[in-house]
Parts: C-alpha cells; sequence; structure tokens
C-alpha cells in the first residue's frame, strides 16, 4: 500500500446484504469504492454483534482494493493475530478499548498490517502526541460506533482540523467513520480528511442486482468530497 492523500471512498459492508457479501464487494468495487470497510463489533464495547476472523478470510479472496477492518472490540490485543491472518491490510483498534493502545499498536504492526487507531467522538486528541509515529491512520469516529445510518456530530469537523495541523508531513491517513453523505463528506475532506467511510450512503437503493446505484452514490461523496 502506497501513501498518498487522495480522497478514498471506503464503503462499509455493515450496510450490504449479509448474505451476499462476495458479490456485494465485487459490485462496489467495480462501481469505484477505494477500500472496504469491515466493522467488526463485540457486543461489549458497542452494542451490537457482527462478525469475526472467519468471516473475514472468507470475504478476503473477494476484495482487490484495500481491507480495512474496524475493530470495536474490547480487549482487542488477543485477537490481533487472527485478524492479521485472516488477510486485514490495515488493523484500527479504538484508543478507548484498554490502557495499553501503545502495546496495541505495536502489536498490530507487528502482525504485519498498517496500525489504525479509532477515536469515539467524546474523545480528543491530547492523547495521541506518543503514537503518532506508530500509526499509519486515525478514524475519527462521526457517530457513536455500534450501528450504521447514525446522524453525523459536527463537532468532530474541529477534531480533524487540529488533527490534520498535528499530523503535519507525517504519511498518517485520517479517516472518518459514521453519517458521512455528500453533504458532510466536503466538511471533511475541507478539514483535512481523507478516507471516507460510508455505509448507508453508498449501499442506498441499490443491490448486486441493480448495482448502478452504488457507482452513482460514490461519485456523488466523491464530487462532494473533491469541492471542499
Ligand atoms: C459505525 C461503523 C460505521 C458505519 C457507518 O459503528 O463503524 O463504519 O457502518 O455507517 P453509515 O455510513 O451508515 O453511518
Ligand atoms: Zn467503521
Amino acid at each position: 500500500m502506497e501513501f498518498d492523500r487522495k480522497i478514498k471512498i471506503a464503503p462499509s459492508i455493515l450496510s450490504a446484504d449479509f448474505a451476499n457479501f462476495s458479490q456485494e464487494i465485487q459490485c462496489v468495487e467495480a462501481e469505484g469504492a477505494d477500500w472496504i470497510h469491515v466493522d467488526v463489533m463485540d457486543g461489549h464495547f458497542v452494542p451490537n454483534l457482527t462478525f469475526g476472523p472467519p468471516l473475514c478470510a472468507a470475504i478476503r479472496p473477494h476484495i482487490k482494493t484495500v481491507m480495512d477492518v474496524h475493530l470495536m472490540i474490547s480487549p482487542v490485543d488477543q485477537y490481533i493475530d487472527a485478524f492479521a491472518e485472516a488477510g486485514a491490510d490495515i488493523l484500527t483498534a479504538h484508543l478507548e478499548a484498554g490502557p495499553h493502545v501503545h502495546r496495541t499498536l505495536q502489536a498490530i504492526r507487528g502482525a504485519g498490517c498498517k496500525a489504525g487507531l479509532a477515536l469515539n467522538p467524546g474523545t480528543g486528541i491530547e492523547d495521541l502526541d506518543y503514537l503518532l509515529d506508530m500509526v499509519d491512520l486515525i478514524c475519527v469516529m462521526t457517530v457513536n460506533p455500534g450501528f450504521g445510518g447514525q446522524k453525523f456530530i459536527h463537532s468532530q469537523v474541529e477534531k480533524v482540523r487540529k488533527l490534520r495541523a498535528m499530523i503535519g508531513d507525517r504519511p498518517i491517513h485520517i479517516e472518518i467513520d459514521g453519517g458521512i453523505t455528500p453533504e458532510t463528506a466536503p466538511l471533511m475532506t475541507a478539514a483535512g480528511a481523507d478516507v471516507l467511510v460510508a455505509g448507508s450512503a453508498v449501499f442506498k437503493g441499490g443491490s448486486v442486482d441493480n448495482p448502478a446505484p452504488y457507482g452513482e452514490n460514490i461519485r456523488a461523496i466523491r464530487a462532494a468530497a473533491a469541492t471542499a
């Protein structure tokens, strides 16, 4: 994975047809997705349950782009190797998931993945000083994690602006996740985000039998983001 700050759209398969992940992935990639975002939830760190390493391994061969795995789980460390073996390119853990985030990031890179760090909407960026050289991506949650289709939290625009300044020239992606639409995307790209996760706004109106709306939705977000 080469680093660049071009805008990337990462559809979240949380909004896909769960009975049909392989085709859903093929469709959104054919319609212009840059990365595939995989939301792992444990029913403990967040009040919802999704899937684990075997599902990630099963869908991996169908992903031609980048497998971006968002771990909304606590504890997290004991599962890192399993998700790495399942083929994650990027493994993102939450800053709030435990007391030893430095160790978690070391373990992710040690397992051969790019290391991501996610921040809940209520978490500030003050604690990142000593972590910046250990991360390849920072994910700013623009909703409280756990569910697709929630409303964008505007206070996170300022957080992204501050974070962008803090990152400077370091090769760190700023990803935003939650409530991203053609209306909210440009606020975030103007503030400095380069990876836009979108679930409901990508998958709405389409299906594997009618994937054209996926392309329209992705292009609408990309075009809006580019106006920033
Ligand atoms: C929320 C997940 C998101 C979610 C985004 O907990 O991390 O990735 O699927 O969904 P939308 O785009 O519908 O807000
Ligand atoms: Zn996510």
